[in-house]
């Protein structure tokens, strides 16, 4: 699976954005460089601070042969006379990672002996912290202490993760992943214009076994849903994804609940459906399940005869929302379809009690189950109705808050 289809963090839109990459040195000061190449992904520009300490573990060719512009390396050698001024006039965002002990203690006094605690000073933006320490230096009351000021001065924090660290230690103080600190900054970038609000999202198909070895499905990959998920959560919504059995990856901020089946997926959606703002329910559910053959495995022995199946309905999720809505929800539902797409997407608003309904073909190239793109008719609630062109999902999910926003 290519790096995009597992991230899904190949949002565009960040084309003039520029971020300011702290690096300070830790061993892990190398991940600095797979944040870079992302954020360049995502056509943000990025300048780069590398304290003396990182130099000693990587150079600023390096940083600038990935394409980091400028790259300071110290407070006499910038050939900008106000280079520790810079990031605070002209990036959108500040991310120190790793930060090390020391630079957390700088920030949190306000110090400003080297170049990059100069600039940190001097920032007014968001500022993004990705501590990488030993555990040791990470439980110390004055890290602690140091760390806690920080967070109340609204500088956001991305982890430190939990595990090995490069001594052989064990504990709180390695780096987070990479694919979190990077969505930290992309959240950080991106319009905060769902903030307040309580998001629901369903993904990924639904798993109806049989037996312990065989189940009843559908080819949904869950890459629409977390699209959703994401740019919600990017746009600063507080999301809860309820995903069916899917290896799509979600940030450490949003919530994921795992289902298998329908009726846990009914569970977990009713419970948290009263207290959300708007629902989305892109998951491909089972609308029916096999009447279970039980706990044991079935032996091919047995069906020397042939085998038939018979199958029970599932609930209908999306309709029980619907039934439920109180007045200032919204709830948007998805149709698969492989004929009369725009009938069909008349008939499941109206029937489901919907706002928004979002249906596509699966059987038309570039769309549907397993795709990056989609092609999708959105049909409201007022009579209108509109064909979009094949986009990418990231693109399609973007656009949906975007209408969601005004309905
Ligand atoms: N849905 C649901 N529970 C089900 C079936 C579907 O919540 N048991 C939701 C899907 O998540 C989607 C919408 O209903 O948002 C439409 O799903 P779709 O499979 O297109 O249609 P169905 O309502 O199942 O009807 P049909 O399969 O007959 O087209």
């Amino acid at each position: 699976m290519s790096r995009d289809r597992a991230d899904n963090l190949c949002f565009t839109g960040y084309l003039g954005k520029r971020v300011h990459l702290g690096v300070t040195g830790s061993v892990a000061a190398y991940r600095a460089l797979d944040l870079l190449r992302r954020l360049l992904e995502n056509n943000c520009a990025v300048s780069a601070t590398l304290t003396r300490g990182c130099q000693r573990f990587l150079s600023a060719l390096l940083f600038e042969a990935l394409g980091a512009d400028p790259v300071y390396t110290g407070m006499f050698d910038s050939p900008d006379r106000l280079g520790h001024l810079e990031p605070g006039k002209n990036a959108d965002v500040l991310v120190v990672a790793p930060a090390t002990a020391d630079i957390i203690a700088k920030l949190a006094a306000g110090l400003a002996d080297d170049m990059l605690s100069c600039q940190a000073l001097a920032f007014s933006g968001p500022k993004i912290v990705a501590p990488a320490m030993n555990p040791a230096m990470w439980e110390n009351p004055a890290t602690r202490e140091n760390w806690a000021k920080l967070l109340g001065r609204g500088f956001i924090g991305v982890g430190p993760a939990c595990g090995g660290v490069a001594c052989g230690d064990k504990g709180a103080g390695r780096l987070a992943e990479v694919f979190d600190i990077h969505a930290a900054v992309l959240r950080a970038l991106s319009p905060n214009d769902l903030a307040g609000k309580k998001i629901l999202v369903s993904l990924g198909p639904t798993r109806e076994h049989w037996d312990p070895a065989r189940f009843w499905s559908n080819p949904s990959t869950g890459i629409m849903g977390t699209c959703l998920a994401l740019a919600a959560w990017l746009r600063g919504a507080e999301v809860v994804a309820v995903a069916g059995p899917v290896d799509t990856r979600l940030p450490e901020g949003l919530k994921v609940v795992r289902v298998a089946s329908a009726r846990e997926m009914l569970e977990a959606v009713g419970d948290l459906w009263p207290d959300m703002d708007a629902a989305c329910m892109c998951a491909a559910v089972a609308d029916f399940r096999p009447k279970p053959f039980g706990r044991k495995k079935f032996k091919k022995k047995e069906a020397q005869a042939g085998l038939s199946i018979e199958f029970l309905p599932n609930p209908d999720i999306l309709l029980d929302l619907g039934a439920s809505k109180r007045p200032g929800q919204r709830l948007i539902g998805f149709a698969a379809e492989t004929s009369s797409l725009n009938a069909s997407l008349k008939t499941k608003l109206k029937a489901k009690n919907l706002d928004l309904i979002v249906g596509n073909y699966i059987n038309v190239k570039g769309s549907g189950f397993g795709t990056m793109t989609n092609k999708v008719v959105v049909a409201d609630a007022a009579g209108r109705i509109e064909q979009w062109p094949e986009l990418p999902k990231t693109e399609v999910a973007w656009r949906i808050w975007d209408l969601l926003l005004q309905l």
